[in-house]
C-alpha cells in the first residue's frame, strides 16, 4: 500500500515537473512584458516595433527546450538576454512556458 502511494506522488511530480515553481519565475521575469498568457504587451511590442508572437503559438511552441533556454540567455532579435535565470530555475520555467500552448 504505501509503495503505491509513493509511486503515485513521484508519478503526479514527474507530470508536472517544476511548472508551478517556474509559473513564479515567469511572473517576474516575463510576464511584464510578455503577458500572464504569454499573449504579449501591445504597449511592449510598439515600444520595440516588433510584432510579439504569443508564447502559446504553435510557432514559438515548435521551439526545442535549448531554443528557448539560448532565447531567454542570449535575447532574441529586439528581446534582451533575461539575467537571473539559470539552472533549476530555466528548467522550471520553459515546463512552465510548455503549459501556455494554446
Ligand atoms: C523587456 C521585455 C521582455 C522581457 C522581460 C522578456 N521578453 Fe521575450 N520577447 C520580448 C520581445 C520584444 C520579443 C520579440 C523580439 C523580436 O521579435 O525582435 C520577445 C521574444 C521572445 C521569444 C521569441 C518569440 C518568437 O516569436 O519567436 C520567446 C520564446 C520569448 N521572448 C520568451 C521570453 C521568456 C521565457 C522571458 C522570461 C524569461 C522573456 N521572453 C522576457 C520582450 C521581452
Amino acid at each position: 500500500m504505501r509503495t503505491i502511494a509513493i509511486v503515485f506522488v513521484a508519478a503526479c511530480g514527474l507530470g508536472f515537473a517544476g511548472a508551478p515553481e517556474g509559473k513564479a519565475v515567469f511572473e517576474a521575469k516575463c510576464q511584464p512584458c510578455h503577458g500572464a498568457s504569454g499573449e504579449g504587451k501591445a504597449a511592449i511590442a510598439k515600444m520595440f516595433k516588433v510584432e510579439m508572437h504569443p508564447l502559446g503559438s504553435k510557432e514559438v511552441q515548435s521551439k526545442t527546450d535549448a531554443e528557448f533556454k539560448k532565447i531567454i540567455t542570449m535575447g532574441n532579435g529586439k528581446m534582451k538576454p533575461v539575467s537571473g535565470v539559470s539552472g533549476k530555475q530555466m528548467d522550471d520555467l520553459i515546463a512552465y512556458v510548455r503549459t501556455l500552448k494554446q
